[in-house]
């Protein structure tokens, strides 16, 4: 089973997050930041994960692009989706929708909010501003949420058995 895992990450949180769901799912997994590897062909693989982080509300503009332009392929695959973002509950799960197109999210095996990071030594002056001001938060923070993380892991190695509903 091969996989890959295809992720943009603004300030190196969703690449930690890719990193971990990586070594959790084990053997033949490759790792494509968006933004600076070359796509391999996705019919190489079994499985997609694509991972992104919400700014502002919206998801990468690669990820979107990523996705449109490979929706034809996507769906013929095991699917993973997940967003990076610092909103939890029905916020966060709005951005998730938002974030990736309907028929994949319908297709999708696994689907996950996965938490966030506020890192301010990764941020610009302008988005410290922000940051401060908007959300209230002058130093840096994690709440990667592992848990979820796990149950992502555990939905993408799930294996379909048509049995089951002949029982
Ligand atoms: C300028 C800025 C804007 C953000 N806007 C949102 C937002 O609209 N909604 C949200 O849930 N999180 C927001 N976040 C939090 C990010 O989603 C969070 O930092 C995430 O972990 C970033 O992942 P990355 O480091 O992979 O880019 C924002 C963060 C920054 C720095």
């Amino acid at each position: 089973m091969k996989t890959l895992i295809a992720y943009m990450s603004t300030h190196g949180c969703t690449e930690k997050t890719a990193i971990e769901i990586k070594e959790k799912l084990g053997d033949n997994v490759t790792l494509v930041n968006l933004k600076k590897d070359k796509i391999p062909l996705i019919t190489e693989f079994d499985q997609v994960i694509i991972g992104g982080s919400i700014h502002a509300g919206q998801i990468q503009k690669r990820v979107k692009e990523f996705c449109s332009k490979n929706l034809d392929i996507l769906i013929t695959r095991d699917l993973g989706l997940y967003i990076c973002c610092m909103e939890e509950g029905e916020k966060g799960y709005e951005q998730f929708q938002n974030a990736f197109p309907d028929e994949l999210i319908n297709h999708a095996k696994s689907t996950a909010v996965l938490g966030g990071e506020f890192d301010f030594n990764r941020m610009n002056f302008i988005e410290k501003l922000v940051i401060k001001k908007v959300a209230k938060v002058n130093e840096s923070v994690s709440k990667i949420n592992h848990n979820s993380i796990d149950k992502f892991v555990e939905n993408m190695q799930k294996i379909f058995n048509p049995f089951l509903f002949l029982a």
